[in-house]
């Protein structure tokens, strides 16, 4: 990353995750989405990162998002919520942005339904971070400003 300019990176929540905090909380925690975008504003703060956040339960809308990371991001952090492991469109997308993009789930996928075990985008992201609950969200950010900052290896 060039010079003293400060990191921005975009967070986007795929579909049904509007619904966090109400939605199968023994699985995906009590927090809400509001809650979760907070706290990560905060570590964002505490790291001198910029954060843009977006949600969506339309896979075009989180397609038009990740084109529009490219005019502004330095980074992406996607949770792609069920269209994690069907989507070839989002892949897709972020195959062409060509900009950092870290998997965040709350859940452990792999050890849930078999559907869940394979993800269609993990072969184009940087890397994935699953099952800590909200705070996946958390190590996601911070894995993904070290590698902006060239401080991984
Ligand atoms: C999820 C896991 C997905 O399998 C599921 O479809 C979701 C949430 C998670 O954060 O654990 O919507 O992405």
């Amino acid at each position: 990353m060039a010079s003293q300019e400060a990191l921005k990176v975009m967070v986007l929540h795929g579909p049904n995750l509007n619904l966090l905090g109400a939605r199968e909380p023994n699985i995906y925690g009590n927090k809400s989405l509001e809650d979760i975008n907070h706290l990560l504003m905060e570590h964002a703060g505490q790291l001198g990162v910029s954060l843009q956040i977006f949600q969506s339960n339309s896979e075009g809308a989180l397609i038009d998002y990740l084109h529009q990371a490219r005019q502004w991001a330095h980074g992406v952090m996607i949770n792609p919520g069920g269209y994690g492991h069907t989507s070839i469109a989002i892949r897709d997308a972020i195959a062409a942005i060509s900009l950092p993009v870290v998997e965040v789930h709350l859940s452990n996928v792999y050890a849930r339904e078999e559907f869940r075990r394979h993800s269609m985008i993990a072969p184009v992201c940087q890397g994935s971070i699953c099952g800590f609950g909200w705070y996946s969200y958390v190590l996601a950010l911070y894995g993904l400003v070290n590698h902006l900052r060239g401080k991984e290896g």
